[in-house]
């Protein structure tokens, strides 16, 4: 069941209002964008999560927007039906309004990518106007903010007290005023996102964040159970480790008993050109004989 049409922007803006519950999964290459596509997932997030799992890193903090550019280029390639949502990495777009813009356009026309991603406070109210005025799409990351993990003293939910919830609601309220085209709330109660939901117009994706969101999304390594340990509110759909290892240890034993690579394996010549090649190996080996010799008498 690959994706009928086109999701975008629209198509996100229908499902708040129909109540269709939107399914996104973070993906980071062609391959598995090509599959999460034929499976029907709507929308990719390349999110800077490729620090951690690709490039195991301990945070998001040192990937780079060459980086993020070069794989939402290859997922895009990989999903052209889905709606790809890049996030912008650490450092991209902090410096000033003018930066953030520059950056952004550059993602966007280097990757093809629908929608980018910028984890935001207040200030960044700024940034969300100019690029909406740019036409560009974007998605106001709200919550647990991972590039922000040295403020915030670790990777804690957020909105644990009334007045860090309030004030989470008022700026995702700003946030959607100033032209996010959607919002997403990580690691946050379901009491806070539903506030979220009911005091803005624009889609809210939770990663972490309850029922009441438009659609959710998850680390897809965390889902296939290919990391160590997931959040709690993963839900882990499958041991893809196992296999994975269970086929590197087959290869492994397959080159080292000799058993790989077989007959099968192997390329064929033509048998005249196969005839022809023997006769001067042969010729040649007999030569490099007679010489060694001759050197030894
Ligand atoms: O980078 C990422 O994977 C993310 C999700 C966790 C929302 O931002």
């Amino acid at each position: 069941m690959s994706i009928p049409t086109k999701f975008t922007i629209a198509s996100l803006r229908a499902a708040r209002v129909s109540g269709r519950k939107v399914a996104m999964l973070t993906c980071y290459d062609f391959t598995t964008a090509r599959l999460m596509s034929e499976a029907g997932i709507p929308m990719l997030l390349v999110g800077d999560s490729a620090a951690n799992v690709i490039l195991g890193h301990d945070t998001t903090l040192p990937v780079s927007l060459d980086f993020m550019i070069t794989i939402a280029g290859a997922v895009k390639r990989g999903a052209p039906q889905a709606m790809v949502v890049a996030d912008m990495p650490f450092g991209s777009y902090h410096q000033s309004v003018r930066q953030g813009v520059k950056n952004v356009v550059q993602m966007v026309q280097l990757s093809g990518c629908d929608c980018v991603k910028i984890e935001a406070a207040a200030s960044h109210a700024k940034l969300i106007a100019a690029l909406a005025d740019a036409g560009v799409a974007v998605m106001a990351h709200l919550g647990l903010r991972p590039q922000s993990v040295r403020l915030l003293g670790g990777y804690r939910f957020q909105g644990r007290t009334a007045a860090g919830a309030e004030q989470m609601v008022e700026t995702a309220q700003l946030l959607a005023k100033a032209g996010a085209a959607a919002l997403l709330l990580e690691a946050v109660p379901p009491e806070v996102s539903k506030a979220v939901v009911d005091s803005t117009q624009v889609p809210v994706i939770g990663c972490g964040a309850g029922q009441a969101c438009h659609g959710h999304v998850v680390v897809s390594h965390d889902l296939m159970g290919l990391t160590p340990k997931a959040p709690r509110f993963v839900p882990v759909l499958g041991d893809m480790a196992s296999p994975e290892k269970a086929v590197f240890a087959d290869y492994l034993r397959l080159v080292e008993s000799g058993e790989y690579p077989s007959n099968e394996h192997n390329y064929e010549m033509p048998p005249d050109e196969l005839a022809k090649f023997m006769r001067r190996t042969e010729t040649g080996a007999n030569n490099i004989e007679r010489k060694a010799k001759r050197r030894l008498s």
